[in-house]
C-alpha cells in the first residue's frame, strides 16, 4: 500500500515526540515535548530522569499527536520508532511503548536509527517543498549533541544505504556547546544561547588553534590492516574527521588565565534564580570579556565543522550537501555553509529549526521506504544504544 500514515514515536534523548507523517512527505502533525526544564537544574541530561520524563509524557504526546492530525489509533497504517543510537533507558520508554501499541493495534512496526532520521529530515521538507530531484551523492553531515558525523548517501529504488565517511574523535559539536555553556555560567542546553549572544561579542576577539588530528582513529588502523591484509581488493578511503575536545579545554584555560571564575558563580547563582531567563537577562549578566569569548568559540568551532565538511564534499565530488542534526538549528553555521558551499558551487539544504533538533517527523520520514518494502520490525528487538548506521568506510 503506497502513501501511508505513520505514526512516529522519538524518546531517545530529552524530548518525548510524536508526528504522523504522510508517505514520508507531509508533516500532519507534529508534537515534541522538551524536558529541557527538568533537566537545567543539573547543567545537562540526567538519564534516569529522562526515562522518568519520558514515561510521564509519552501517552498524551502519542495522543495529542493523533489529534492534530485528525487521526485515531486505528486509522495509522503504521508505527515507527527510534531504536538508537540513545540512552537505553530513554528509548526503551519509546520502543516498549510502540511495541505495545503495534501489538494491540496489529498493525507493522518499524524501528529506525535516530541518525538516518536526521537526514530525513532534510529530505522530508525538501518533498514537501515539492523538490524531489536531489543530485548525487549527497553528503550529509549530523552535527548534535551526540554526533558529528559525516555519512555519503544513496537511494536505489527508494531504499537508502549509507556509508560513514568521517566523525568525531572525542567531543561532539553540540556537546562542546553545552560543555563551554556550563563551564561559563550560562545553563543547558548551551547551543542557543551561544547562538544568541555571540552576535553581541568579537569573534576574532580570541584565537583557538585549529584542532590537530594527532592520532591515527582506532578504526582507521584496522582498515589499514584489512588492505594489508587483503591487498589490491580493498583500498582505505580516507577520513575526514573532527575533534572537539582541544577547543573546550582552550576556553577552560582561557576563563583560568583571565580570573573569570568569581564573575562565572555570580552569573550561575543569578540565572538559576530566574524561571526563564530572556535574552536581556543573560547580556545583563554577562561583561564584554565573556561575550566575546562565547563569539570567538563559535566562530573556531563553526569555520572548522565547514572547512572539513567543505574538504570531504570536494573529495567526494559531492553534488549535493545536507546538514542536520541539533546543531545545524545555529544562525552563524547556517550562514557560513550557504556562503562557502555556494562559492563551491554546492547546493546546500538545512531542515527548518522545528525538524533539526529531535523530532519524531523524521523518524515516521525515515520509516517510509522501509514500509514500502516491508522491512517491520518483530516484538523482539530492543533498545541499541550504540547503533550505528551504514558501513565503515572501507572500500567501495
Ligand atoms: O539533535 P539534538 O536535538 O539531539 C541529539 O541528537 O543530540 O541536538 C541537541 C544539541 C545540543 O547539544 C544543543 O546544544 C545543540 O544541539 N543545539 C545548538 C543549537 N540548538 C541546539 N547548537 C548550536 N546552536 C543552536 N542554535
Ligand atoms: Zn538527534
Amino acid at each position: 500500500m503506497a502513501g501511508a500514515y505513520i505514526l512516529g514515536i522519538e524518546s531517545s534523548c530529552d524530548e518525548t515526540a510524536a508526528s504522523v507523517v504522510y508517505a514520508g512527505e507531509k508533516v500532519v502533525s507534529n508534537v515534541i515535548f522538551s524536558q529541557i526544564a527538568a533537566h537545567q537544574p543539573y547543567g545537562g541530561v540526567v538519564p534516569e530522569l529522562a526515562s522518568r520524563e519520558h514515561l510521564k509524557a509519552i501517552v498524551p504526546v502519542v495522543r495529542k499527536a493523533l489529534a492534530d492530525a485528525g487521526h485515531t489509533y486505528q486509522s495509522i497504517d503504521a508505527l515507527a520508532v527510534t531504536q538508537g543510537p540513545g540512552l537505553a533507558g530513554a528509548l526503551l520508554v519509546g520502543i516498549g511503548y510502540a511495541k505495545a501499541l503495534a501489538f494491540a493495534l496489529e498493525k507493522p512496526l518499524i524501528a529506525v536509527n535516530h541518525l538516518e532520521g536526521h537526514i530525513h529530515a532534510v529530505l522530508l521538507e525538501e518533498r514537501q517543498k515539492a523538490n524531489r530531484e536531489m543530485n548525487f551523492p549527497i553528503l550529509a553531515l549530523v552535527v548534535s549533541g551526540g554526533h558529528t558525523h559525516l555519512y555519503l548517501a544513496e537511494e536505489r529504488d527508494e531504499q537508502w544505504s549509507y556509508r560513514n565517511i568521517g566523525h568525531t574523535r572525542d567531543d561532539a559539536a553540540g556537546e562542546a556547546f553545552d560543555k563551554v555553556a556550563k563551564l561559563l555560567g550560562l545553563g543547558y542546553p548551551g547551543g542557543p544561547i551561544i547562538d544568541k549572544l555571540s552576535t553581541h561579542g568579537d569573534p576574532t576577539a580570541v584565537s583557538f588553534p585549529p584542532a590537530q588530528l594527532k592520532h591515527r582513529d582506532r578504526r582507521d588502523v584496522k582498515e589499514r590492516d584489512v588492505k594489508e591484509k587483503d591487498p589490491g581488493e580493498r583500498a582505505v578511503e580516507p577520513r575526514f574527521d573532527f575533534s572537539y575536545s582541544g577547543i573546550k579545554t582552550a576556553v577552560l584555560r582561557y576563563v583560568e588565565v583571565h580570573d573569570m571564575k568569581a564573575s562565572i558563580e555570580a552569573r550561575r547563582k543569578a540565572l538559576a534564580g530566574m524561571a526563564k531567563p530572556n535574552l536581556d537577562d543573560y547580556l545583563r549578566h554577562c561583561d564584554r570579556k565573556t561575550l566575546n569569548l562565547v563569539a570567538s568559540f563559535q566562530r573556531a568551532l563553526i569555520g572548522d565543522l565547514v572547512t572539513k565538511t567543505l574538504a570531504a564534499a570536494r573529495a567526494c565530488n559531492t553534488a549535493t550537501l545536507f546538514v542536520t542534526g541539533g546543531v545545524a538549528a545555529n544562525n552563524e553555521l547556517r550562514q557560513r555553509f550557504e556562503h562557502d558551499a555556494a562559492m563551491d558551487g554546492l547546493p546546500v539544504y538545512f531542515p527548518s529549526r522545528p525538524l533539526s533538533t529531535d523530532n519524531a517527523a523524521m523518524i515516521a520520514a525515515a520509516a517510509y521506504p522501509k514500509f514500502l518494502v516491508g522491512n517491520f520490525a518483530g516484538l523482539d528487538f530492543s533498545a541499541e544504544a550504540g547503533m550505528v548506521l551504514g558501513g565503515a568506510a572501507i572500500g567501495n
